[in-house]
């Protein structure tokens, strides 16, 4: 059964082609389909409104600078488990733990900072819905799954 997952490079790495070309390469080696692509610029009200559910934490502010500082490569993926293994895949948020942790993962091969950590996964199916129709309103994930 596939799942779908929103999967975004972040303005960190997007204009980086050959690294957005060998992070795709790995994502489809991983077995994932892409559903959807979107090269796109959030304004800083848009990316306001897209992590307000961090609007009390410390990094908020640095976070929506730094995702509307540039352009972002927007995905619906799908795979099995696509939301849980996009995020292994991903690794951790935090780029220093990738170091002890995890460091073959994609943030821990290309991620800068913490709040620079170059990529961004759902972490939930509702978060998933609400995540693809921000980006993808078009996309009517409803009958996709209904096909599925
Ligand atoms: P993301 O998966 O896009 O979801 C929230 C983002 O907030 C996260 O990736 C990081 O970019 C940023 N973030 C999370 N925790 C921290 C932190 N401790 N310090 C700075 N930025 C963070």
């Amino acid at each position: 059964k596939l799942q779908l997952t929103l999967a975004v490079l972040k303005p960190d790495i997007s204009l980086n082609e050959k690294a957005v070309s060998e992070i795709r390469k790995i994502i489809l080696q991983d077995n994932y389909l892409f559903i959807r692509t979107k090269f796109h610029k959030l304004t800083l009200n848009q990316a306001k409104d897209f992590y307000k559910v961090h609007e009390k934490k410390f990094f908020y502010n640095r976070l929506v600078y730094s995702m509307s500082s540039g352009p972002i490569w927007c995905h619906i993926l799908a795979r099995e488990n696509a939301i849980k293994e996009w995020r292994k895949l991903m690794g951790p948020t935090k780029v220093f733990k990738t170091i002890y942790d995890d460091p073959n993962s994609l943030r821990g091969n290309y991620g800068v900072t913490d709040t620079r950590n170059t990529l961004h996964g759902s972490d939930s199916d509702e978060n998933a819905k609400a995540e693809m129709d921000f980006f993808f309103p078009e996309f009517d994930f409803e009958s996709w799954y209904a096909k599925e």
